[in-house]
């Protein structure tokens, strides 16, 4: 119950936001998490606990933003019995106090709450302070922020400051990178598109 009550949360988000006009992408996923609701179309994949998610059980699941309360109280009653991963080669790449302080769970997509390959969406984790680092992938993404704050840098372009409830697109292999504010950082994420291929990180000079 408490994977498809994520799964319904992640669907109400999606299915009619003011974002879906711009980013159709979103609508998109909506309707791929009402499908599996609808059909019995829920995995329950072994969970697996990563450090980070400690971090849930301090954040303060309130929001005045439309939306959002619901998707952070869902997850945050989930986290004991979800899936929690890395990307792996982030684990060979990046520091130790990273890879301490992010992890996130795959709601839909490969090994997630609901299975596809097509799309894929879930909900991260980065800890105060963190700097991930430039990445590239090939799907389209859409974030929002739900907890948190970051600053977002698309390409060569100014680093631009969201707070909860906004959002940041992405096209297919363009470079981006994140600092997090000064409180923990949930971020929902969306892919579409080449939704198999893992981020890889873009080392300096490339
Ligand atoms: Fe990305």
């Amino acid at each position: 119950m408490l994977r498809r009550d994520l799964v319904a949360a992640l669907a109400g988000f999606y299915n009619g936001h003011p974002d879906a006009e711009r980013f159709s992408m979103l609508a998109e996923v909506g309707r791929h998490l009402t499908d599996a609701l609808e059909g019995g179309g829920l995995a329950a994949p072994d969970p697996v606990h990563l450090p980070v998610a400690c971090l849930l059980e301090e954040i303060d699941l309130r929001s005045g933003v439309q939306g959002v309360g619901p998707v952070l109280r869902a997850f945050a009653a989930a986290g004991p019995v979800l899936r929690w991963v890395q990307t792996p080669a982030y684990r060979a790449t990046l520091s130790q106090h990273y890879i301490d302080n992010y992890g996130y769970v795959r709601v839909i997509g490969r090994s997630g709450l609901v299975e596809s390959s097509v799309v894929s969406a879930g909900l991260g984790i980065w800890g105060a302070g963190l700097h991930y680092p430039r990445h590239k992938h090939p799907a389209e993404e859409t974030y929002h922020v739900l907890h948190g704050a970051a600053s977002f840098q698309r390409g060569d372009g100014p680093w631009e400051s969201k707070c909860v409830g906004e959002s940041v697109h992405h096209e297919p292999w363009e470079r981006h990178a994140q600092l997090f504010g000064d409180e923990t950082c949930v971020l929902l994420w969306a892919w579409t598109g080449e939704v198999t291929v893992d981020a890889q990180l873009i080392l300096d000079g490339e």
